[in-house]
């Protein structure tokens, strides 16, 4: 059995316009790599952090990507010690799911050194720690697509159920990540506590339709679906432009588009990856002509979550 691994695990979109801290996918890119080489001791040191411009802490049991292994080893019962480095790829509070991508890196690599004493879907509740430390709440729709690839959906936090929902072929995601930073905790603060039942039964009709659009593959019915009355008016005022950005991603043929995750990111569906070009660089432009720059990062669902690099 190998000492060493270097894992890829990919950033995630969540919520997906009305699926508030229930629905989340992965993409191909981008991701965050991390490499865990066994130690002679139980100690797990970080050794080093590229990527973060020296924002993330190097003690281990603070940082989202060694907090998951820590929880991971006491629950399987080891004693084995782990030096980590973690390189991000990228930008931290973006609504990426930057932690999540660490979280599940870490101790999807851990688990993998030790001989698979666990299932990967078993390694979720411990990825979600990552998270408590990362904003303060063990969500898990990034760190359940980032784990288990593919559109995932959370029915139920308490007991823990999640369901891997099946997804077009054709349906691509465009990300737009303009270059200011949200910390997700404040996002999550701003939110409104309480809705009334008008507000629930429509946005419970476009969950619904959601999950009816993408496992048919109806990709109206998709785009139809991407209507949030929870927390899209509440957070789009913490994203400049949020509103003309989503209305060139509709002028250009998205199917739909929201926030990602606690934002700034803006995500929007298309049908083809052509179309996805059109519509993210249409997005990027909205921001581009007010100065400030973007990352546009264009990707089918990634269906597999994890890779093992080396
Ligand atoms: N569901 C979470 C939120 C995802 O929107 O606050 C952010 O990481």
């Amino acid at each position: 059995m190998s000492d060493s691994i270097k894992i890829f695990a990919p950033a995630t979109v969540a919520n997906v316009s009305c699926g508030f801290d229930i629905f989340g996918l992965a993409v191909d890119q981008p991701g965050d790599e991390v490499i865990l080489r066994k130690r002679n001791d139980d100690q797990i040191v970080i050794t080093k952090i590229t990527g973060d411009q020296g924002k993330l802490t190097y003690d281990s049991r603070k940082n989202t990507v060694t907090v998951p292994i820590i929880e991971f080893l006491r629950t399987i019962e080891s004693n084995q010690g782990f030096d980590v480095e973690l390189h991000k790829q990228m930008p931290l509070g973006s609504g990426l799911g930057s932690s999540s991508a660490s979280s599940v890196a870490g101790v999807f690599a851990a688990n993998q050194l030790l001989g698979l004493p666990l299932s990967v879907s078993e390694l979720l509740p411990f990825s979600m720690e990552g998270e408590r430390v990362a904003c303060g709440a063990a969500h898990a729709d990034n760190v359940a697509p980032a784990l288990l690839g593919g559109f995932v959906v959370i029915r139920s936090y308490d007991p823990l159920d999640f369901i891997k929902i099946n997804t077009p072929r054709e349906l691509y995601v465009s990300i737009v990540h303009p270059d200011i930073e949200v910390n997700t905790k404040d996002a999550r603060h701003i939110l409104r506590q309480e809705a009334g039942i008008k507000i629930i039964i429509a946005q419970m009709g476009n969950v619904a339709g959601m999950i009816a659009g993408l496992m048919t593959s109806d990709y109206e019915l998709i785009g139809r679906s991407m209507v949030d009355h929870l927390i899209e008016p509440k957070r789009a005022i913490l994203i400049p432009y949020f509103n003309e950005v989503k209305e060139a991603a509709l002028q250009n043929g998205a199917l739909g588009a929201s926030i990602s995750g606690a934002g700034p990111s803006i995500f929007a569906f298309s049908k083809g990856k052509e179309q996805a070009e059109i519509v993210g660089k249409s997005m990027s432009a909205v921001f581009n002509k007010a100065g400030i720059e973007t990352n546009l990062f264009v990707s089918g669902i990634n269906q597999n979550g994890p890779k093992i690099i080396d």
